[in-house]
Protein backbone atom coordinates (compact mmCIF):
# COMPACT_ATOMS: atom_id res chain seq x y z
CA UNK A 1 0.00 0.00 0.00
CA UNK A 2 1.58 3.23 -1.03
CA UNK A 3 1.08 5.98 0.86
CA UNK A 4 1.23 9.34 -0.19
CA UNK A 5 -0.90 11.54 1.61
CA UNK A 6 -1.28 14.81 0.56
CA UNK A 7 -3.30 17.46 2.82
CA UNK A 8 -4.90 20.44 2.20
CA UNK A 9 -3.75 23.41 4.12
CA UNK A 10 -5.67 26.09 2.78
CA UNK A 11 -6.69 27.37 6.14
CA UNK A 12 -3.26 27.78 7.83
CA UNK A 13 -2.13 29.65 4.76
CA UNK A 14 -5.06 31.72 3.84
CA UNK A 15 -2.93 35.24 4.28
CA UNK A 16 -0.46 34.05 2.23
CA UNK A 17 -3.13 32.52 -0.54
CA UNK A 18 -5.31 35.89 -0.46
CA UNK A 19 -2.07 37.84 -0.54
CA UNK A 20 -1.46 36.30 -4.08
CA UNK A 21 -4.72 36.61 -5.94
CA UNK A 22 -5.29 40.02 -4.81
CA UNK A 23 -1.97 41.27 -6.88
CA UNK A 24 -1.52 39.43 -9.60
CA UNK A 25 1.56 41.44 -10.91
CA UNK A 26 4.58 39.09 -12.08
CA UNK A 27 7.50 40.45 -11.23
CA UNK A 28 10.27 38.78 -11.22
CA UNK A 29 12.85 38.31 -8.56
CA UNK A 30 15.18 34.85 -8.09
CA UNK A 31 14.24 33.94 -5.11
CA UNK A 32 17.84 32.64 -4.18
CA UNK A 33 18.85 36.16 -4.38
CA UNK A 34 21.32 37.21 -2.11
CA UNK A 35 22.12 36.80 1.34
CA UNK A 36 24.33 38.90 2.15
CA UNK A 37 28.04 38.77 0.53
CA UNK A 38 30.31 37.93 2.70
CA UNK A 39 31.93 41.25 3.20
CA UNK A 40 28.51 42.36 4.99
CA UNK A 41 28.84 39.41 7.00
CA UNK A 42 32.27 40.27 8.78
CA UNK A 43 32.07 42.35 11.36
CA UNK A 44 31.80 46.44 10.19
CA UNK A 45 35.10 48.15 9.68
CA UNK A 46 34.72 52.18 9.63
CA UNK A 47 37.85 53.26 8.77
CA UNK A 48 39.46 55.57 11.54
CA UNK A 49 39.70 59.27 10.55
CA UNK A 50 42.11 61.76 12.04
CA UNK A 51 41.03 62.20 15.94
CA UNK A 52 39.27 58.66 16.40
CA UNK A 53 36.15 59.77 14.77
CA UNK A 54 34.44 56.91 12.61
CA UNK A 55 33.30 57.24 9.34
CA UNK A 56 29.13 56.76 9.08
CA UNK A 57 28.34 53.41 8.97
CA UNK A 58 28.12 51.89 5.20
CA UNK A 59 24.59 52.34 3.72
CA UNK A 60 23.14 49.09 4.02
CA UNK A 61 22.60 46.94 1.09
CA UNK A 62 19.12 47.32 -0.86
CA UNK A 63 16.29 45.31 0.86
CA UNK A 64 15.88 41.75 -1.13
CA UNK A 65 13.20 42.11 -3.47
CA UNK A 66 10.52 39.94 -3.38
CA UNK A 67 10.05 36.69 -5.08
CA UNK A 68 8.07 36.23 -8.09
CA UNK A 69 4.08 36.59 -6.90
CA UNK A 70 1.67 33.60 -8.84
CA UNK A 71 -1.63 33.09 -7.82
CA UNK A 72 -2.47 29.49 -6.08
CA UNK A 73 -5.30 28.71 -3.87
CA UNK A 74 -3.64 26.48 -0.80
CA UNK A 75 -0.56 24.53 0.12
CA UNK A 76 -0.32 20.93 0.01
CA UNK A 77 2.01 18.77 2.00
CA UNK A 78 3.07 16.06 0.83
CA UNK A 79 4.43 13.21 2.74
CA UNK A 80 5.53 9.62 2.42
CA UNK A 81 5.57 6.37 4.43
CA UNK A 82 9.18 5.49 4.24
CA UNK A 83 8.08 1.48 4.18
CA UNK A 84 5.60 1.35 1.61
CA UNK A 85 7.69 4.23 -0.82
CA UNK A 86 10.05 1.74 -0.92
CA UNK A 87 7.94 -1.14 -1.78
CA UNK A 88 7.17 0.36 -4.95
CA UNK A 89 10.23 2.60 -5.60
CA UNK A 90 14.01 1.47 -6.09
CA UNK A 91 15.58 2.81 -2.65
CA UNK A 92 19.13 2.79 -2.23
CA UNK A 93 18.64 2.63 1.71
CA UNK A 94 15.62 1.28 2.04
CA UNK A 95 15.16 2.55 6.35
CA UNK A 96 14.37 -0.65 7.89
CA UNK A 97 10.96 -0.95 9.79
CA UNK A 98 11.29 0.30 13.04
CA UNK A 99 8.87 1.68 15.89
CA UNK A 100 10.04 4.92 15.68
CA UNK A 101 10.20 5.36 12.10
CA UNK A 102 7.76 8.61 11.18
CA UNK A 103 6.71 9.83 7.72
CA UNK A 104 8.84 12.07 5.77
CA UNK A 105 8.51 15.03 4.09
CA UNK A 106 8.44 14.84 0.12
CA UNK A 107 7.57 18.34 -0.38
CA UNK A 108 5.01 21.53 0.10
CA UNK A 109 3.08 22.04 -2.94
CA UNK A 110 1.13 25.13 -3.57
CA UNK A 111 -1.93 23.70 -5.49
CA UNK A 112 -4.88 25.00 -7.10
CA UNK A 113 -8.24 23.28 -6.67
CA UNK A 114 -8.45 22.28 -10.38
CA UNK A 115 -6.01 21.20 -13.34
CA UNK A 116 -3.51 23.25 -13.93
CA UNK A 117 -1.35 23.02 -11.28
CA UNK A 118 1.17 25.96 -10.69
CA UNK A 119 4.01 24.46 -11.38
CA UNK A 120 8.28 25.28 -12.42
CA UNK A 121 7.41 29.35 -12.28
CA UNK A 122 10.84 31.13 -12.84
CA UNK A 123 13.35 30.17 -14.98
CA UNK A 124 15.89 27.43 -13.67
CA UNK A 125 18.37 29.46 -12.29
CA UNK A 126 21.20 28.24 -10.44
CA UNK A 127 20.20 27.62 -7.10
CA UNK A 128 22.34 27.03 -4.32
CA UNK A 129 20.34 25.14 -1.77
CA UNK A 130 23.63 25.88 1.00
CA UNK A 131 23.40 29.12 0.63
CA UNK A 132 20.11 29.24 1.43
CA UNK A 133 20.18 27.13 4.25
CA UNK A 134 21.73 28.59 7.50
CA UNK A 135 21.65 28.17 11.17
CA UNK A 136 17.69 28.62 10.90
CA UNK A 137 17.25 25.40 9.16
CA UNK A 138 20.04 22.54 10.37
CA UNK A 139 20.93 19.78 7.74
CA UNK A 140 19.94 17.88 10.23
CA UNK A 141 16.60 18.75 10.08
CA UNK A 142 16.57 18.30 6.48
CA UNK A 143 18.34 14.88 7.09
CA UNK A 144 16.03 13.44 9.72
CA UNK A 145 12.92 14.54 8.64
CA UNK A 146 13.13 15.03 4.55
CA UNK A 147 15.37 12.45 3.54
CA UNK A 148 16.25 11.47 -0.08
CA UNK A 149 15.00 7.92 0.03
CA UNK A 150 16.39 7.46 -3.91
CA UNK A 151 19.76 8.93 -2.56
CA UNK A 152 22.24 7.03 -4.20
CA UNK A 153 25.84 8.86 -4.08
CA UNK A 154 25.94 11.37 -1.36
CA UNK A 155 26.04 14.63 -3.75
CA UNK A 156 22.40 13.86 -4.20
CA UNK A 157 21.28 14.80 -0.75
CA UNK A 158 20.32 18.21 -1.90
CA UNK A 159 18.82 16.91 -4.79
CA UNK A 160 15.31 16.24 -3.52
CA UNK A 161 15.41 19.79 -1.66
CA UNK A 162 16.79 21.48 -4.67
CA UNK A 163 14.00 19.83 -7.30
CA UNK A 164 11.50 20.42 -4.67
CA UNK A 165 11.93 24.42 -4.76
CA UNK A 166 12.71 24.54 -8.14
CA UNK A 167 9.45 22.51 -9.24
CA UNK A 168 7.00 23.46 -6.21
CA UNK A 169 8.85 26.00 -3.91
CA UNK A 170 9.30 28.78 -6.71
CA UNK A 171 5.46 29.24 -7.10
CA UNK A 172 4.94 30.09 -3.52
CA UNK A 173 5.58 33.29 -3.73
CA UNK A 174 8.47 33.19 -0.89
CA UNK A 175 11.73 33.25 -0.70
CA UNK A 176 13.65 29.82 -0.13
CA UNK A 177 14.38 30.21 3.01
CA UNK A 178 11.09 31.04 4.10
CA UNK A 179 9.12 28.00 1.99
CA UNK A 180 11.32 25.10 3.80
CA UNK A 181 10.88 26.57 7.07
CA UNK A 182 7.16 26.87 6.44
CA UNK A 183 7.00 22.96 4.97
CA UNK A 184 8.93 21.81 8.44
CA UNK A 185 6.11 23.78 11.05
CA UNK A 186 3.52 22.17 9.29
CA UNK A 187 4.86 18.92 9.16
CA UNK A 188 5.84 18.99 12.61
CA UNK A 189 2.92 20.60 14.11
CA UNK A 190 0.56 17.74 12.14
CA UNK A 191 2.28 14.54 13.42
CA UNK A 192 0.52 11.63 10.88
CA UNK A 193 1.52 8.95 12.53
CA UNK A 194 0.79 9.95 16.35
CA UNK A 195 -2.83 10.70 14.39
CA UNK A 196 -3.52 7.24 13.14
CA UNK A 197 -2.06 5.37 16.05
CA UNK A 198 -4.92 7.29 17.94
CA UNK A 199 -7.20 5.99 15.67
CA UNK A 200 -6.59 2.75 15.95
CA UNK A 201 -4.32 2.45 12.81
CA UNK A 202 -0.70 0.81 13.56
CA UNK A 203 1.71 0.37 10.44
CA UNK A 204 2.79 -2.88 9.00
CA UNK A 205 0.90 -6.54 8.65
CA UNK A 206 -2.88 -5.70 8.42
CA UNK A 207 -4.04 -3.87 5.30
CA UNK A 208 -6.39 -1.14 6.25
CA UNK A 209 -9.02 0.27 4.57
CA UNK A 210 -8.12 3.74 2.77
CA UNK A 211 -11.82 5.07 4.04
CA UNK A 212 -10.81 4.80 7.42
CA UNK A 213 -7.38 6.04 7.26
CA UNK A 214 -9.19 9.51 5.29
CA UNK A 215 -11.00 9.86 7.86
CA UNK A 216 -8.67 9.97 10.56
CA UNK A 217 -6.42 12.17 8.83
CA UNK A 218 -9.16 14.68 8.19
CA UNK A 219 -10.55 15.10 11.31
CA UNK A 220 -6.21 15.03 12.56
CA UNK A 221 -6.07 18.01 10.25
CA UNK A 222 -9.09 20.12 11.02
CA UNK A 223 -11.59 18.61 8.55
CA UNK A 224 -9.66 19.50 5.23
CA UNK A 225 -9.38 16.27 3.08
CA UNK A 226 -6.27 14.75 2.36
CA UNK A 227 -5.35 13.05 -0.94
CA UNK A 228 -4.04 9.19 -0.27
C1 LIG B 1 1.07 44.95 -6.85
O1 LIG B 1 2.46 44.85 -6.70
C2 LIG B 1 3.21 45.76 -7.47
C3 LIG B 1 4.66 45.43 -7.32
O2 LIG B 1 5.09 45.62 -6.01
C4 LIG B 1 2.87 47.19 -7.07
O3 LIG B 1 3.58 48.09 -7.87
C5 LIG B 1 1.38 47.41 -7.25
O4 LIG B 1 1.02 48.68 -6.78
C6 LIG B 1 0.60 46.33 -6.48
N1 LIG B 1 -0.81 46.46 -6.79
C7 LIG B 1 -1.75 46.37 -5.85
C8 LIG B 1 -3.17 46.47 -6.33
O5 LIG B 1 -1.47 46.21 -4.67
C1 LIG C 1 -4.31 28.54 -10.19
O1 LIG C 1 -5.51 29.15 -9.77
C2 LIG C 1 -5.47 30.57 -9.75
C3 LIG C 1 -6.79 31.07 -9.25
O2 LIG C 1 -7.18 30.48 -8.07
C4 LIG C 1 -5.18 31.11 -11.13
O3 LIG C 1 -5.10 32.50 -11.09
C5 LIG C 1 -3.88 30.52 -11.62
O4 LIG C 1 -3.63 30.93 -12.95
C6 LIG C 1 -3.93 28.99 -11.58
N1 LIG C 1 -2.62 28.46 -11.92
C7 LIG C 1 -2.38 27.85 -13.10
C8 LIG C 1 -1.03 27.30 -13.30
O5 LIG C 1 -3.23 27.76 -13.96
Amino acid sequence: MVIWILIFLGLVLAPSCSYSVSNNTRYYKTPTAPSPSPSHSSPPYYPILKKGKKMPPPTPPLPTPPPLVTPFDYFKLVETWPTSFCLVKNCVNPPPPSPVMRFTIHGLWPSNKTNPQPRDCASNENFDFLKVVGPSLPLSDFRKFWPNLLMVKKTDEFKLWRDQWIHHGKCSSMYAKDFYKLAFQIYLKKDLKAILLMNGITPGGTEQESQKIFDAIKSGIGGFNPEI
